[in-house]
């Protein structure tokens, strides 16, 4: 029989389920959490909270459902901290950049790759990361995509995307077809079992509609859920092609018309806010506000990866989509815990219950509102992930 804990003095308890507490995010004040094994077993006040083998004294701190970061990108090698510097002196940020990793990253070792996941993944955690997407796409051959599949699920994250279609390969500059041909056949094949998800950098610069329209068409006969960067430099088609294809997510989604957000609101596809890239790129911030008031199911992720956002700090984020996106503290909360879920198409983390992944993370503050009230500070008190303590 696994060992329970109970971790009590509680303030606010943000479960998401609004069914057992106040508000969006089902509130419960003075409240205690059981956990046992890797699930969670008890919610409620802590009056009335059972008794457990262990118990740990949140202290009055706030409890959230861990992190989910539903848009990452981890496995690579290599700096690229000249062309930031250069962005921050007037360059625009384009996809260009992206190749100077996928050089690093085929020159770097299964061992050297591991080594930086490993050390990327654990700042996540740290941050009260509990549940992590991350993509391929700096290999860019069959070889380096599948071995950056496989570094990554090896490497302890939740979801694995193929991103073969993240630009076109350099060998293939003179024949972006024929890259196509080789994403949607061979290396699909090849790197499918390792995979839950395909994703296609729709935008100029990488690929067009039609061209991106063929990468989920393959990805649908494999079986896999459907992924789009969209909107991200500019408007564009990605948004109106992730809905019209049944996409579980849309991310970036900068760059919206009115008719982007209506499809959106009118869609099961997830609008996923990326804004410390936005920040990073001196893009303007997404327009979150208008997707929650269109009724929009909204996430916000991290977008960790070394060219135009290099963070994976998700309090940050959430700050951001307050403070720049026009979210409240609740709903950025809810986007970066239940709507991360949403966009994994995961039902068993980002809301606190029984029966649900003992994803726990305590905050260094009495309230969420904090985490956009006091940003930049660090407010992690303390972390379970799967049930175990790792912060
Ligand atoms: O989501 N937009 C495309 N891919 C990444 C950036 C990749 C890079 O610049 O290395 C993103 O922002």
């Amino acid at each position: 029989m696994d060992r329970s804990t109970v971790v009590s003095r509680i303030s606010n308890l943000v479960t998401n389920d609004p069914a057992v507490g106040t508000g969006l995010l089902g509130i419960i004040e003075d409240a205690a959490v059981v956990i046992q094994g890797d699930r969670i077993v008890w919610v409620g006040p802590r009056s009335a909270a059972p008794d457990a083998d262990s118990s740990f004294d949140a202290g009055g701190r706030a409890v959230l459902p861990g992190w989910v970061d539903s848009h990452s990108h981890l496995v690579f090698a290599g700096d690229r901290s000249a062309e930031f510097s250069a962005r921050m002196a007037g360059e625009p940020y384009e996809a260009g950049g992206i190749i100077t990793t996928v050089a690093a990253t085929r020159e770097a070792s299964n061992a050297e790759l591991s080594g930086l996941l490993a050390r990327r993944v654990a700042e996540m955690v740290a941050g009260g990361t509990t549940c992590i997407e991350t993509k391929t796409g700096y290999g860019l051959t069959t070889v380096d995509e599948v071995r950056s599949a496989v570094v990554a699920a090896a490497g302890g994250v939740d979801a694995v995307t193929f991103l073969g279609a993240h630009v076109n390969a350099p060998e293939f500059a003179s024949d972006p077809d024929a890259y196509l041909d080789l994403v949607c056949g061979p290396m699909l094949e090849a790197i499918a079992p390792q995979v839950q998800f395909i994703d296609v950098f729709c935008e100029k610069g990488a690929f067009d509609e039609a061209r991106s329209r063929r990468v989920l068409a393959a990805g649908i006969r494999k079986g896999l859920g459907l992924k789009v960067h969209g909107n991200q430099l500019g408007e564009g088609s990605g948004v109106r092609m992730a809905v019209d294809c049944g996409a579980v997510s849309v991310d970036h989604c900068t760059y919206l018309s009115s008719r982007d957000i209506d499809l959106l609101a009118g869609s099961s596809t997830v609008a996923t806010l990326l804004p410390v890239c936005d920040l990073s790129t001196r893009q303007p911030p997404a327009p979150g506000r208008k997707l929650a008031d269109a009724g929009a199911t909204v996430a916000i992720a991290s977008n960790c990866n070394p060219g135009s956002c290099y963070t994976p700090s998700m309090a940050l984020a959430v700050a951001l989509a307050v403070l720049q996106c026009g979210l409240t503290a609740d709903e950025a909360v809810a986007a970066a815990t239940l709507g991360g879920a949403r966009a994994l198409a995961r039902n068993d983390v980002g809301v606190i219950a029984p029966g649900m992944r003992a994803d726990l993370h305590v905050l260094d503050a009495p309230s969420h509102h904090y985490l956009a009230y006091r940003p930049g500070l660090p407010m992690t008190h303390a972390v379970w992930r799967a049930g175990l303590r790792s912060a």
